[in-house]
């Protein structure tokens, strides 16, 4: 199954285009990262995939379900996502645990003073898996940056998606905190059972191993998509920033420095 495909999309605001001409595949069994600058697009690629924005033009399909066509309330609960952007609208006195088991709900804040016994269960257990059990009962407001992206991760799995989006998760955390993340990130792609996967970043070094394939945007336009080794190359790197890359693997990892000339 196609998880997201999108056809000759655009989104325009105002004068600009945000995206354009954007035709972009995922296949169920394929775990994508989407590299570019600041600015390039990403965020906005993410959010139509999902199903938190309509474009201007072309046509999106989201878990085989056509955006437009299909009751938006029972497609958003197949779709997990964790973005800085939805920080505005989670309840920062709420407790990690909270945070977690409102999403089952699609809404965000406590408003049902009871919550299943099984809904509790399983935020635990997702808390857990993600490393964050010990500050589950802590408020939102007082973990750190490396803890939120925790309990943002395990809050978008927690209405069992399909499909999993993460704008830059390992936007903002030190060094062993990315590698943190990126070793148990590897472990989620790696396992067949995981939904598909799609996350957002502008470091080469941030991609765990597990991912097969890229998507370069670069001002709103697709420089490429497709496997790792046919995308990640200095060519389509360097023109993807706008300066010249040497792009080098290590293993399963990737990285990124200025072409000395
Ligand atoms: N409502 C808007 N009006 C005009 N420009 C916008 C709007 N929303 C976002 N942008 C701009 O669109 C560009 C792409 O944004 P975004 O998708 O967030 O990029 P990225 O996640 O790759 O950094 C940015 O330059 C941003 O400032
Ligand atoms: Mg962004």
């Amino acid at each position: 199954m196609q998880v997201i495909a999108l056809s000759d999309v655009g989104v325009r605001r105002g004068e600009s285009w945000l995206l354009k001409d954007v035709n972009w595949v995922v296949d169920e069994a394929d775990r994508w990262v989407v590299v570019g600058p600041n600015g390039a697009g990403k965020t906005t690629a993410l959010t139509i995939a999902a199903t938190r924005m309509f474009p201007t033009t072309g046509e999106v399909s989201i878990l085989g379900e056509r955006l437009g066509r299909v009751d938006i309330t029972d497609l958003r609960p197949r779709v997990g996502f964790a973005s800085s952007s939805l920080l505005r609208d989670i309840p920062m006195h709420e407790a990690a645990a909270d945070v977690v088991m409102t999403s089952a709900y699609g809404v965000t804040g406590r408003w049902r003073e009871a919550y299943e016994a099984e809904d509790r269960e399983r935020a635990h257990r997702l808390l857990e898996e993600w490393g964050a059990a010990s500050y589950a009962a802590r408020p939102f407001a007082s973990l750190s940056e490396g803890e939120r992206k925790r309990v943002l991760i395990a809050r978008a799995l927690m209405s069992d998606p399909e499909l999993l989006l993460l704008d830059e998760p390992g936007a903002g955390l030190d060094l062993a905190g990315r590698e943190e993340l990126v070793s148990m990130l590897a472990d989620f792609a790696r396992r067949p059972q995981s939904p598909s996967l799609v996350l957002v970043t502008h470091h080469l070094e941030e991609i765990p191993p597990g991912i097969t394939h890229a998507l370069l945007l670069g001002q709103g336009r697709m420089i490429a998509a497709g496997p790792l080794e046919v995308t990640l190359t200095n060519d389509l790197v360097s023109r993807t920033f706008g300066m010249n890359f040497d792009v080098r693997r290590i293993g399963e990892r990737w990285s990124a420095v200025m072409r000395q000339s």
